[in-house]
């Protein structure tokens, strides 16, 4: 931080490339293009393949409202399909209706989320996008270090967004994003539209954005970079806790990782048909658990869409999120569990 505060440089300096430059490489993609946010990194991402209005692009109902907000930004219009119970992720059945019905016709692209740090299920998604032609991107905000079949989210597809929001795998200490691609021609692109379109300054090209990451959160996440790998196993060492403590919990759902991959374990989900009252009984002895996400996305005012969704509502009234990060002390996890055994699962 100091020395970016001597360098007199702060918006896209020399610490933004070398975070992009070590970034990339710690994926093994060829490009990193540093942006404001999460939310942005979807909407830069979009245009840069050139979607935008009178283009619709399919997300799953049940993510985080940044993703319907950062592809409404993009202009595009939002179609939503369900999601698997079991893995939370979008579920290529229903994915495949909605791209078959007429609403289907226009879509661009589909933003599969790696959610809570789950792969998405990749080969099954991609067999239905390309079988209609549709571009398949990757959400990865919450999937720094998952695997899909040995390889890193985030390096899939043709593109993927991430997030660095504070509480993310890997962090910034305040808003910060990327989009990582091997594609030359779309990272030029990306670079232009994250700049009000310039392909030289003060000449624009295209139609583009103001999202431009900081020097000090580019520095900031250069020093956290290398200890992604350690953290994120550490959020795996405390999930194996966790289910090894609560395997005879009865009324609760465990998280299940989808076969040959590595979960990141952004955040540990549990199920229960009292969640609200479960919730209560944790905030009542301290403990902060927390709820990502009580609402599907078509339950809310700004995405309403048409359709069922059957378990993305299921899932928005059982899910529950149980502390975990990487500085979680040892002693806590027999105190969270032994408050998930005390209620009355009735
Ligand atoms: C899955 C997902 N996508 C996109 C975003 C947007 O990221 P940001 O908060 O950095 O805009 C988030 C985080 O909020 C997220 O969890």
């Amino acid at each position: 931080m100091e020395r970016v505060m001597r360098s007199g440089s702060y918006i896209l300096g020399e610490e933004v490339s070398a975070f992009e430059t070590e970034f990339a490489a710690s994926l093994g993609v060829r490009h990193a293009v540093a942006v404001a946010s999460g939310t942005d990194a979807i909407e830069v991402m979009l245009r840069g393949h050139g979607i935008g209005a009178g283009d619709k692009v399919v997300a799953p109902a049940f993510a985080p409202s940044a993703v319907a907000a950062g592809i409404l930004r993009s202009g595009a219009e939002l179609l939503l399909a369900d999601v698997e119970e079991e893995m939370f992720t979008l579920c290529p059945e229903s994915l495949e209706a909605v791209l078959s019905s007429p609403a289907g016709r226009d879509v661009k692209a589909v933003l599969a989320v790696h959610l809570y740090g789950q792969p998405a299920a990749w080969d099954q998604l991609q067999k239905v996008t390309a079988a209609h032609g549709v571009l398949l991107l990757e959400d990865c905000a919450q999937s720094h270090g998952a695997f899909w079949q040995g390889r890193p989210t985030g390096t899939l597809g043709s593109s993927a967004a991430f997030s660095f929001y504070p509480t993310k795998n890997l962090a910034a200490l305040g808003d910060a994003g990327a989009v990582v691609t091997g594609d030359d021609e779309l990272a030029g692109r990306l670079r232009q539209v994250r700049q009000y379109g310039w392909h030289e300054r003060h000449v624009s090209e295209c139609d583009g954005v103001n999202s431009r990451m900081d020097e000090l959160q580019a520095a900031v996440l250069r020093v956290k970079l290398p200890g992604l790998t350690e953290n994120v196993s550490r959020r795996r060492q405390i999930a194996t806790h966790y289910v090894l403590r609560l395997r005879s919990c009865r009324a609760l759902r465990l998280p299940v990782t989808r076969s040959r991959c590595e979960h990141a374990f952004h955040q540990f989900v549990v199920r229960s048909s009292r969640r609200d009252a479960l919730l209560q009984h944790l905030h009542a002895r301290g403990i902060p658990a927390t709820v990502h996400y009580p609402v599907a996305l078509h339950q809310q005012a700004a995405f309403r869409s048409n359709g069922s969704f059957p378990a993305s509502e299921k899932l928005a009234a059982e899910v529950l999120s149980l502390p975990l990060h990487p500085w979680l002390k040892a002693e806590a996890i027999p105190t969270v569990c032994e408050a998930l055994e005390a209620f009355n699962h009735g």
